[in-house]
């Protein structure tokens, strides 16, 4: 099968453009449907995947997204790289909005969701101790010079449940205790699914505001988040050409590991 670089866009990246032989496929999973069909096609000479995280139009919340079905869906289509591009808050006063932050560490605060394809019948347990891919990491940050944002290399990225935005209290906890630098609602569990599944996951986090803790800055705004992810759009799309250029794909094996994650992991004894 070809292998692929899967992008995965969040609030406000519904689409990509100047894809060759451009076509949207559904394709079927155990766990349902994807959050929409995935745009196929290639650019720059790579083959791509794209899925818009909340579906054109919008339509699933950080909490119902299908996370299984997805990264299922993107392996099924030959996926080996997966960057997710998504807005997030600010827990620091220097990574401000407009910035490009490459993540490199989650927390998970997140309650409501399927975390695993395994469970009954089949029991494994992969390692997240690294839940970034370094290698492709790399070329995520390299893919983001260049575009004339302020980039940030490295940075913890808090998943919370949502969909209501943090409290004061719980912002302050966050940044001065846990020592986050970002919050979004939606890379996780997708970094767990993705090591599970054996593909490469790596995030670009676009900054669109100071979450709650910023004592200059008042509540998160939506309508401010759509206006900063509108001004960085084309920086989002230069993002993407640039990655499609960097050649994560066709994929040697992962440096790190990420493409043999389950070779020790798997617990279930193998039927007799
Ligand atoms: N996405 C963008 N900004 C956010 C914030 N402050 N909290 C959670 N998710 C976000």
């Amino acid at each position: 099968m070809t292998e692929r670089l899967g992008i995965i866009g969040g609030s406000g990246v519904y689409r990509i453009d100047d894809l060759e032989d451009a076509k949207w496929v559904a394709i079927d999973t155990p766990w349902g449907p994807s959050s929409d069909e995935i745009l196929t096609g290639t650019l720059a000479g790579t083959p791509m995947a794209f899925l818009p995280r909340h579906g054109r139009g919008h339509v699933h919340s950080p909490t119902t997204v299908p996370y299984r079905a997805n990264i299922d869906a993107m392996k099924r289509l030959g996926v080996t790289d997966i960057v997710s591009v998504s807005a997030c808050g600010s827990f620091r006063e220097h990574m401000a909005p407009g910035d490009f932050v490459i993540v490199d560490q989650f927390i998970d605060r997140t309650t409501l969701r399927d975390t695993s394809f395994f469970g009954t019948g089949c029991v494994a347990h992969v390692s997240l101790a690294h839940p970034v891919c370094d290698r492709l990491r790399g070329l995520a940050r390299k893919a983001a010079e260049g575009l004339g944002v302020t980039l940030h290399d490295g940075g913890t990225y808090l998943a919370m449940e949502g969909p209501q935005f943090s409290s004061m209290a719980e912002s302050r906890m966050f940044r001065e205790v846990w020592g986050a630098d970002v919050i979004g609602m939606t890379n996780m569990p997708e970094a767990r699914l993705a090591r599970e599944a054996e593909i490469c996951y790596a995030t670009v986090a676009m900054i669109t505001d100071y979450d709650s803790w910023h004592p200059d800055h008042g509540s998160v705004d939506i309508t401010e988040i759509i206006r900063v992810l509108g001004a960085n759009a084309d920086a989002a799309a230069g993002l993407v050409r640039s990655l499609a250029g960097a050649g994560a794909v066709p994929h040697a094996p992962c440096p790190h590991g990420c493409d043999r994650a389950l070779d020790h992991a798997i617990m279930t004894l193998p039927e007799r």
